[in-house]
């Protein structure tokens, strides 16, 4: 064995024990470095004769060769081996309990849908949902707003592309306005739902996002009117905005689906520059509602002449906006966490009219 071959062997042999990056680090100086072993043969070249190099150049850059690949190979063996322990180490089993303080928050629109149910079980009211995915017939036309009719057009809709057998028109749902045709089909009156919800409407802007979201409030008794109607939006208002001034003004306005129907304002005052609900300083828009139409009674399959009844939808957005100062309704749907961590409620503050809806 030349001793060339020895040096090769002695190395290899000494890289593929070393068990540490350290250890193969040291090899690599002391073969490769600037006064290396193998350095010093590769600079040995120069004081060859020319025959002398050509038998030699080729071996010693063989052994460089081979030694600066074995190195590499080792290095990446052994950093291979150091990631998968790391990573064997920090295993999380997602499913044990949180033992350090829960750190994500409820987002204000749920806040408010768990408040909304709160106040509205306390008045007898049941929470019923229905699907986003909507037919033409429960989105429009049993709510009084047949083909032709312009109120179509106004709700910038979602269509989903025409079925094969042309028979329903699928959309996303413009309002929660269909879960009043739902409920009134399924169950028999007396009825007292609220329904809140996801929304669609192809818009945007600083106070239009394209999916929103509504809750929607449906009564239908015997010898419901108007008056019911004040009162129950009073007494919500009151509860969900924790203040007793709330001042109502119902202005006479359209929707197909109630007659007579009317917008709904609160008062507003003006403390240090900001709106605040309550007292009538000025009138800030926050719902519509009126009396459910006889013709969308009759397309459930009830009798208009038995049956009346009440029914009224809100933006939920705009609450929570109203409710809690937040200016920007894009920033809603955006999902940084630091927005989140400011404005989001805690998970374990569950809301309770006792404790005040909005603690
Ligand atoms: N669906 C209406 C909208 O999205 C809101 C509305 C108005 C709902 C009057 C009602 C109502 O139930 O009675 O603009």
């Amino acid at each position: 064995m030349t001793d060339l071959e020895k040096m090769q062997g002695d190395l290899l042999g000494r890289i593929a024990a070393a068990d540490d990056l350290d250890t193969v680090e040291a090899i690599r100086v002391e073969a490769l470095g600037k006064s290396g072993s193998v350095t010093a043969l590769l600079k040995s070249l120069g004081k060859m004769t020319p025959e002398e190099r050509q038998a030699e150049g080729p071996r010693i850059h063989g052994l460089r060769e081979a030694v600066t690949e074995a190195i590499a190979r080792r290095k990446a063996t052994l950093e291979r081996a150091a990631l998968d322990a790391k990573l064997a180490a920090e295993t999380i089993d997602m499913t044990l309990p949180a033992d350090t303080p829960l750190s994500g928050t409820v987002h204000p629109v749920s806040q408010v849908m768990d408040e909304l149910a709160e106040i509205f079980a306390d008045l007898g009211f049941a929470v019923a949902t229905g699907p986003e995915i909507e037919d033409d017939w429960h989105n429009f036309t049993a709510l009084n707003i047949p083909e032709s009719h312009p109120a179509r057009a106004m709700h910038d809709t979602f269509y989903f592309p025409e079925a094969e057998d042309g028979e329903r028109k699928m959309l996303l749902r413009t309002h929660t306005s269909p879960v009043q045709i739902r409920t009134m089909m399924q169950h028999k009156p007396p009825i007292r739902i609220i329904a809140p919800g996801r929304t669609y409407r192809s818009d945007s802007d600083a106070t239009h996002t394209p999916m929103f979201h509504q809750v929607e409030g449906l009564v239908i008794d015997k010898g419901i009117t108007l008056g019911h109607l004040k009162w129950t939006l009073e007494t919500f208002l009151k509860a969900f905005f924790e203040r007793d001034d709330i001042v109502l003004r119902l202005r006479p306005s359209y929707f197909p689906f109630t007659e007579p129907s009317a917008e709904v304002d609160v008062g507003f005052t003006v403390e240090k520059g900001k709106r605040v609900i309550g007292g009538s300083d000025g009138w800030m828009e926050v719902l519509g509602s009126g009396m459910v139409h006889p013709k969308v009674i009759a397309a459930c399959g009830l009798d208009p002449d038995e049956w009346q009844g009440f029914a009224f939808g809100c933006g939920i957005d705009r609450l929570a906006m109203l409710k809690y100062g937040m200016d920007d309704l894009r920033a809603f749907f955006d999902g940084d966490l630091r927005w989140l961590k400011h404005y989001g409620f805690s998970a374990l503050d569950v809301p309770t009219l006792s404790g005040g809806v909005g603690a």
